[in-house]
């Protein structure tokens, strides 16, 4: 396996991923993000006029929830690293008329914004895909104003299925040696994240764990899907010319996930975390 590049090369990396995720990120009829945001969103409860923050926004999955919930009083910065994804989540901000919302070019990891200044913090599905988590848990806690709290996504442990398609993909990958542009994203045990948390100084760590059904018509509607997200990154670490294989051997799996509607059903384990500064 190739050794793993310094932290800047990999933020590069992860950003390139993104940046050319943008036009199509999540815009399959299977979204995870979506409901994924909604529900962190839901569970941080913004009140009317309060100021929140959105790190790693995409395309706006947490970030127009929050707007929702403070209103137009209220104020939402929108931050991301991948110059096409602030673009596009800008422009739906204005088509959706929603001027409570800023979208700000930049790295999590040393966000350029107010310390002190928000009441809610939210980051969603991206925590694990930065090299060192612990640099940013610290930036992200002096961003949240006395009194203010944070919500997190992160994945939890892989069900049988899910990792019978990693090893699938794994098994093609080892043959290349190349290396996964994301960290794997995924935490097994709540503790290890409460652990991340409290090292970087948040307190009252709470989490929840939601299984959300993704649902596909067939075996190309999930290859369709997964290159809307970061399953990309996984496609392009084997062979080109494998490909047709690891469909099959993807598809031989997901058989046994068909349901009595007749769908294959795969389910996405998300760890729901709230914290305070
Ligand atoms: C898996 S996506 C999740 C996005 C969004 N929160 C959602 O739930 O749809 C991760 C996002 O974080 C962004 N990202 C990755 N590394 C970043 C960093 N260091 N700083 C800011 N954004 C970053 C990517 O460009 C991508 O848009």
């Amino acid at each position: 396996m190739e050794p793993l590049p310094p932290p800047e090369t990999r933020i590069r990396q992860v950003t390139a991923l993104f940046e050319g995720l943008a036009d199509t990120y999540d815009t399959s009829d299977t979204a995870f993000s979506g409901p994924v945001g909604a529900e962190l969103v839901r569970r941080l409860a913004p009140q009317a006029g309060e100021r929140a923050v959105d790190l790693g926004c995409a395309r706006g999955a947490v970030t127009f929830p929050l707007a929702e919930a403070v209103g137009a009083e209220g104020h939402v910065d929108a931050l991301d690293l991948a110059p096409s994804m602030v673009e596009l989540t800008a422009g739906e901000a204005q088509q959706r008329g929603a001027s409570q919302v800023e979208v700000v070019l930049g790295d999590a990891v040393e966000p350029p914004l107010e310390e002190s200044s928000y009441d809610v913090l939210a980051s969603s599905l991206l925590l694990f895909f930065l090299p060192e988590p612990d640099v940013a848990l610290t930036a992200w806690r002096r961003l949240v104003r006395p009194g203010g709290r944070a919500g997190f996504t992160t994945f939890g442990a892989w069900p049988p299925a899910w990792q019978a398609v990693l090893d699938v993909f794994d098994d093609h990958a080892r043959r290349t040696g190349r290396r996964s542009m994301t960290q794997a994203p995924e935490v097994d045990e709540d503790q290890e994240v409460t652990d991340f948390l409290t090292g970087a100084g948040w307190s009252d760590v709470e989490h929840a764990t939601l299984t959300h059904d993704l649902v596909f018509d067939d075996l190309d509607h999930w290859r369709r899907w997964s290159l809307t997200t970061w399953l990309t990154d996984v496609w392009m670490r084997s062979p080109v010319e494998e490909h047709p294989e690891i469909l099959d051997r993807v598809g031989e799996v997901l058989e046994g996930t068909r349901g009595d509607d007749g769908r294959l059903h795969l389910h996405l384990v998300v760890r729901y975390t709230l914290a305070r500064p």
